[in-house]
């Protein structure tokens, strides 16, 4: 079964608390926070104030996506403000585990993410440390950009080398995807689907959670 996590950042933030409550309505069990520092990506979003917040809103599971050229300065205070998980970028740190370790002893559950120009192969051998890989298939930044079809064969080989080591991690993926690309996400071998225009502009959010979570 897959799960869809709402990425806040395609959120009406004039309404945050409602959209927020939302969610809980329509049957989300997890929400995907979106960090961004003005340098590791070319756009500035919001800190642990709005996490602390949203976590007061919700009992849904807080993935907390760090795009952020030093994660390791934010760990402790995300940790804080409530993220549940905390991932971070591959690209920010060649030698990870050191950081898995840091987050693992804050309590949190650890994630690795990889932009669309990093190889699959790079990530893998660190997959044993972490609960969550993050597959981006937009360049971070953004909401609202194209599906990077590149991604789904990195899906496959992450699920394969997964499944072939017995592994626990779950492979969750990010960027431009909607209702449309879901099915073969999921048959790609994806867990976890995050959405941010395609679940906060749907029509129907109860619904679109539904035919995600009837997704195999
Ligand atoms: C991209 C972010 C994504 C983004 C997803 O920089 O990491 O989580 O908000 O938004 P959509 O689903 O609109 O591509
Ligand atoms: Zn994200």
């Amino acid at each position: 079964m897959a799960r869809l996590a709402p990425s806040v950042l395609g959120a009406d933030f004039a309404r945050l608390g409602e959209e927020i409550t939302d969610t809980n309505r329509v049957g989300v069990d997890i929400l995907h926070l979106d960090i961004m520092d003005g340098h590791f990506v070319p756009n500035i979003s919001f800190g642990p104030s709005i996490v602390k917040t949203i976590n007061k809103l919700t009992e849904s599971f807080l993935d907390v996506h760090l795009m952020l050229s030093e994660p390791e300065k934010y760990f402790e205070p995300f940790a804080k403000a409530g993220a549940d998980a905390i991932t971070f970028h591959l690209e920010v740190h060649p030698k990870p585990v050191e950081f898995a370790l840091m987050l693992r002893k804050l309590g949190v559950k650890s994630g690795i993410s990889i932009n669309p120009d990093m190889p699959v192969e790079k990530v893998l051998p660190f997959l044993k440390e972490f609960d969550y890989l993050l597959v981006m298939s937009v360049f971070p930044g953004f909401g609202g950009q194209a599906f990077i079809r590149d991604s789904l064969p990195k899906v496959r080989a992450a699920r394969e080398y997964i499944a072939k080591h017995g592994l626990k991690t779950q492979i969750a993926i990010d960027g431009g995807v909607d209702s449309g690309n879901a099915a073969e996400v999921v048959a790609a071998g994806a867990d976890i689907l995050v959405m941010g225009s395609a679940f906060f502009g749907a029509k129907d959010r109860a619904a679109l959670v539904k035919m995600v979570a009837a997704l195999k």
